[in-house]
């Protein structure tokens, strides 16, 4: 397996409010993808936090009466815990009121100003606070924001603007030499052609906020928030010079939302380019979840809690369901009724189902040892090969839903395995013997390859999985973990609860 390093990270989320299923979403993303390359042998560095500035989160603790940082304090707590609760194996964990995250800020605006990547003028136009986004008239929608519906506000303030009208040739070139700067497809073709039209300046400081990171050459300025917020991808490495920069920059994969598409794969690898850095390798933009059909929305209070929904049904089936059922990248729908029927069909039936049969029949024929052949010429541990070759290359495609298909293929061959080679009819025959140790083997050899594929996604389930199957809870990696006929003589198995109990839908 290759080795190298790998550095993903999620957006940093709005401290305006607490966070809900489609933070949890991107962050869970990212968590597959680290425990996946840990998992790989990688050097795997994996970066969450928070966006504290700006108008949104000034307004929202205006309005519980409190300071801004009294409001980021405890959500920041919130949403830690929420990690947790997910198992979310984060790194590192960056707010932008930190020291080192704002010392870098200013920093990168000293550079910006130094280079003469900055101009001084007037902003007079279109802003929404609650996206924290400047707009032109042409993309107002009856005055209001085009992305969250909500009312623009008329801004007129001095401002430095960041010339990135100057940097449209070179990122198209960029465009046109890295088709995998953006994904999928759909998003690297929106981006394509708007950057194709030209790019035009950028408003990057404020002066009617308070705030905010304050400008190293301007105190009557605050930086823009969301230029604020994006440079925490280097400041967290040590950007200039801290030993984690050397070694993670630049990312492997930003993972974000599509709605901030414009943000990373336009604005952002133009500040890299005027700062002379090298740009992330990816940017991937997943789709956006609406509850039982509808967009959720504060309005409308329909937001999926992800606390709720891991008190019901836990942090890995949770996990499971957001993976599986819409295409990474594609929008998708959420419905109680369809997590309950993962739980019971995927879960239950496929999975728990072989896990349980495989442990009940080595137990009962085999004193709970599973018998120790070399099963590898068989048809199962073919199949696994092949499915874990997709399931590799699924992987490093990001392709989370097709990746889980590969781990169903490998578990449904099993349970197939079962009903064609009817182990307790063999039972019943003492001559065969050998062909039943095989076959229970196997079975436990499939499992073992379907955990480690598993594991990314379901971490505390497979751990549990595993010791069920006599092995050490966490896998070690693919290359022990993951071939078929590496079993361990005399590993002894120990049944124990059911997985997946059946959910009453
Ligand atoms: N603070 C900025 C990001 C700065 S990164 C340098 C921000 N924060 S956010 O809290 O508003 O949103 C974070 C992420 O949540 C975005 O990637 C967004 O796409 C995602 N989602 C918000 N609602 C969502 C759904 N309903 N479904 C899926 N993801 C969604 O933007």
């Amino acid at each position: 397996m290759p080795d190298g390093t790998f550095y993903v990270t999620t957006p940093i989320y709005y401290v305006n409010d607490i966070p809900h299923i489609g933070h949890s979403y991107t962050s869970i993303a990212c968590d597959v993808l680290a425990r996946y390359h840990r998992l790989c042998g990688r050097d795997v560095h994996f970066l969450t936090g928070t966006d504290e500035h700006g108008i949104k989160v000034q307004r929202a603790a205006e309005a519980n009466n409190e300071t801004p940082i009294q409001l980021a304090n405890r959500v920041v707590e919130r949403s830690k815990s929420l990690w947790q609760r997910l198992n979310i194996s984060n790194d590192d964990f960056i707010r932008t009121t930190q020291q080192r995250h704002e010392k870098v800020v200013q920093l990168v605006f000293q550079k910006l100003h130094d280079v003469g990547a900055l101009v001084l003028g007037d902003y007079s136009g279109w802003y929404c606070a609650s996206c924290e986004n400047f707009l032109t008239e042409d993309e107002l929608a009856d005055g209001n924001c085009p992305d969250c519906g909500k009312k623009a506000e008329w801004a007129s303030e001095p401002t430095y603007f960041f010339k990135m009208s100057e940097y449209g040739g070179r990122l198209l070139a960029h465009l046109d030499q890295h088709p995998e700067f953006v994904r999928p497809q759909v998003r690297f073709n929106e981006v394509y052609s708007r950057v194709k039209e030209g790019l035009r300046d950028v408003s990057v400081t404020r002066s009617s906020l308070k705030w905010g990171v304050p400008l190293p050459f301007d105190t009557g300025h605050v930086v823009y928030v969301w230029i604020d917020a994006l440079v925490n991808y280097i400041s967290a490495l040590g950007y200039p010079d801290g030993e984690l920069y050397e070694k993670f920059w630049p990312a492997d994969v930003h993972i974000i939302g599509k709605d901030i598409i414009w943000f990373h794969a336009v604005i952002w690898p133009c500040i890299l380019m005027a700062l002379d850095l090298p740009l992330p390798k990816t940017v991937f933009a997943h789709g956006w979840w609406t509850n039982t059909g509808e967009k959720m929305s504060k309005s409308k209070g329909n937001f999926v809690d992800p606390v709720a929904m891991t008190d019901r049904y836990g942090a890995d089936a949770y996990r499971y369901f957001l993976l599986r059922e819409m295409p990474f990248g594609q929008d998708g729908d959420f419905s109680e009724t369809a997590l309950v029927g993962r739980i019971n069909n995927d879960l239950g039936n496929d999975l728990g189902n072989l896990l349980h049969r495989t442990l009940t029949m080595i137990e009962k024929y085999c004193d709970g040892v599973v018998p120790h052949i070399d099963v590898g010429a068989l048809d199962l541990g073919q199949r696994s090969q092949e499915l874990l070759d997709v399931y590799h290359s699924r992987m490093r495609d990001v392709e989370f839903s097709r990746a889980l298909e590969a781990i169903w293929e490998l578990i449904r061959s099993g349970n197939q395995w079962v009903e064609k080679s009817k182990p307790w009819k063999l039972a019943k025959v003492p001559e065969k013997e050998a062909d039943l140790g095989a076959v229970l083997c196997a079975l436990a050899a499939t499992l073992r390859v379907a955990s480690v594929m598993l594991w990314p996604f379901m971490p505390k389930k497979t751990e549990k999985l595993r010791e069920q199957l006599g092995l050490c809870g966490e896998p070690d990696s693919f290359d022990s973990d993951g071939v078929f006929t590496n079993l361990q003589p005399g590993t002894r198995v120990a049944k124990g609860e059911p997985l997946f109990p059946r959910i009453q839908e």
